[in-house]
């Protein structure tokens, strides 16, 4: 592979050196795994999320198990503010040249009868899980344009596929990530740029134990074929893979990690 817009010459599959990756809510969770990914293929971490602590905590980890990677900075940012993203965006690349991957992690839950669901917590989830993430992948986009390369995956769920009980934000806030990633993907995609969503079943982070913990989440996993949650680390490797030189060619597509659930 020669030397391109698309970056260095690779020496190894999945290298991501010389990259700049920025993770929305990558102080916890999956964002965090997802940030430990990068780190470990060489990139420079960028991590975004509202929660000031939890991120320099996050950030400290990293920076203690890369000590010569690429380097990592955390930044204290609410998706849900257009202008605050376009801001902290413009920052990074002030600070580090460029943006060439974006992972938007940064999500919310909560649970509610469909028909008990205030307005208020349909437009919280929806203002994170879906506005947030537009306005990231908008910020990202402009500069991504300029440099004629980048990579998006947006997380999306194994609720934006199939109905479940209580999800009715949350499922539509998912839902409507395939819609805005597939005309990120089809308008960008001239300009060297991808933009892909994944679908995981529950993960046992903070969000997904506010949502599985309990005698329904041990119900939940006898539905998927596999017999159990996926791991962090798997999400962050497809994560990982996606946001790769070698993966140019996919673009638009979404990737569930259900172990089969979602099978229809
Ligand atoms: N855990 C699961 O079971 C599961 C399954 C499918 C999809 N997902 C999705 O994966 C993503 C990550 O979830 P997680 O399980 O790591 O949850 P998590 O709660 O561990 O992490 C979410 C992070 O997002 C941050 N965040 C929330 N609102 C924000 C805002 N307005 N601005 C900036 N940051 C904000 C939080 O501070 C937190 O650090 C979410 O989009 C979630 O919907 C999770």
């Amino acid at each position: 592979m020669s030397a391109s817009a698309s970056g260095p010459a690779r020496a190894r599959l999945f290298d991501l050196t010389g990259r700049v990756a920025v993770v929305t809510g990558g102080a916890s969770g999956l964002g965090e795994a997802v940030a430990r990914g990068f780190a470990g293929q060489g990139a420079t971490v960028v991590l975004a999320d509202r929660d000031a602590e939890r991120l320099e905590a996050a950030a400290a980890r990293l920076r203690a198990d890369h000590p010569d990677g690429g380097g990592v900075d955390a930044r204290t940012v609410d998706v849900t503010d257009a202008a605050a993203v376009d801001a902290c965006i413009g920052a990074i690349v002030a600070e580090h040249g460029r943006v060439d991957i974006l992972v938007n992690s940064a999500g919310v839950v909560a649970l509610d009868p469909v028909d008990e669901l205030s307005p208020e917590t349909w437009e919280t989830i929806l203002s994170v899980n879906l506005t947030g993430t537009f306005h990231a992948c908008q910020a990202a986009a402009r500069r991504m344009k300029e440099a004629g390369f980048g990579r998006i995956v947006n997380i999306a769920s194994q609720a934006a596929h199939v109905a479940l009980d209580q999800h009715a934000a949350y499922g539509a806030s998912k839902s409507g990530l395939f819609g805005l990633t597939a005309s990120l993907a089809r308008e960008l995609g001239p300009h060297g740029i991808t933009a892909n969503t994944i679908s995981p079943t529950v993960v046992m982070t903070d969000l997904g134990k506010q949502a599985w913990d309990g005698p329904h989440g041990e119900a939940h996993k006898e539905q998927i074929p596999a017999r159990r949650f996926a791991e962090p680390e798997e999400v962050a490797a497809a994560v990982v893979y996606l946001s790769s030189t070698e993966a140019a060619m996919v673009n638009g597509a979404d990737l569930r990690i259900d172990g089969g659930f979602t099978i229809v």
